[in-house]
């Protein structure tokens, strides 16, 4: 049986991007086949596709696409019974192994979370890898608490919004910034709105907390932004930077402040369990920025790379 699929093995730019026809995955002990209802798009799968697929480690070629919900189609030797809802995400999904672009998609159960939910598909497929990493750096690096100023770095992402919903939930004190004059219209009035231009060392009080969406590009001024005492989770690579050739932790972490850092790479069905329901109680939405059909999948890809869609991208697979 065939399905529909984009399929890379080079550098692939938006243009590009097209369904092709490929073979339902066959199921595999300790996998389970996953009926595609929508998936998110996500920064990393347009670096995937413009630059990391040129890297041995990427399978090649690669159905791209790091996170998805759907229903079990094939349950194979797992738990998992036919029709439940669930969400997937990362694992070496969309890299290693064919990810979500697909109308079905083959992945290890240990990566496949059950999920209560009556989000529709588009607004759940806005969650998984978004707000699994907004908690994971808010909670597990950052320590948040009610009394925290906190600092979001390049906001007006989909992970930005996510991160700012929690942190409001939860009662803080929110500074989001841009780097773009004309997006700070697009911040929701319950926060702090500066625009960015590399430099908030000095230029800000009481923060305790920055979640750093830009990364190395302004890793050291987030450092120099925060109070003694304060903690710098670097989880975005926005500005184009991906790693600090040049650090000198000594001198570049200024006395008593803390840097930690957050990958999205080890989700469990608990940590799902917690996010759901922490959105249910606090009645929390995704912010979507756009929904396109799978037939659609070109103008999603050409709407990200472009930029400027104000929230998350989502593609529905129905
Ligand atoms: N550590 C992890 O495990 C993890 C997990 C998920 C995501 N991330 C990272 O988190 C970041 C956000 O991811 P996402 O998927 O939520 O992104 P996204 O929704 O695809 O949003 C990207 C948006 O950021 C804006 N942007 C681009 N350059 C910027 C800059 N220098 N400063 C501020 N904003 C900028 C772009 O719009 P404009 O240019 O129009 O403003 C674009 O709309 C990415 O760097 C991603 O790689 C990390």
């Amino acid at each position: 049986m065939k399905m529909k699929a984009v399929l890379i093995d080079r550098v692939t730019p938006a243009q590009s991007v097209k369904l092709t026809a490929i073979p339902v995955p066959a199921v595999k002990p300790g996998w389970v086949l996953v009926k595609v209802k929508a998936f998110g798009l996500n920064h990393s799968e347009k670096i995937l596709r413009l630059s990391e697929i040129n890297n041995r480690y990427i399978r090649h070629p690669v159905v791209p696409g790091i996170e998805c919900v759907g229903e079990i189609a094939d349950a194979s030797d797992t738990d998992f019974t036919v029709g439940e809802k669930v969400c997937a995400v990362m694992g070496g999904m969309g890299r290693s192994f064919n990810g979500s672009y697909a109308e079905y998609a083959l992945l290890p159960a240990h990566h496949v979370f059950h999920v209560d939910t009556s989000l529709s598909w588009a607004a759940f497929a806005a969650v998984p890898e978004t707000y699994l990493t907004a908690w994971g750096s808010l909670f597990d690096c950052l320590k948040i608490e009610v009394d925290d100023t906190l600092l979001v770095r390049g906001a007006t992402c989909a992970l930005g919004y996510a991160a700012m919903q929690i942190a409001n939930a939860l009662g803080c004190r929110v500074i989001a910034t841009t780097h773009r004059e004309s997006k700070l219209s697009l911040l929701d009035d319950s926060v702090e709105k500066r625009l960015d231009g590399g430099k908030l060392a000095g230029e800000l009080n009481g923060v305790t907390k920055v979640l750093d969406l830009v990364g190395p590009a302004v890793l050291k001024d987030s450092l120099s932004a925060v109070d003694e005492g304060g903690i710098v989770c670097q989880t975005g690579i926005l500005g184009g930077i991906e790693a600090l050739r040049d650090f000198d932790p000594i001198k570049d972490i200024p006395n008593g402040v803390y840097l930690t850092g957050y990958f999205s790479n080890s989700p469990t069905q608990a940590i799902f369990d917690d996010i759901f329901r922490f959105m249910d109680i606090h009645h929390l939405v995704p912010k979507i920025g756009a929904v396109f059909t799978f037939d659609q999948i070109k103008e999603a890809c050409l709407t990200q790379d472009k930029g400027g869609a104000d929230g998350k991208i989502v593609v529905t697979v129905e």
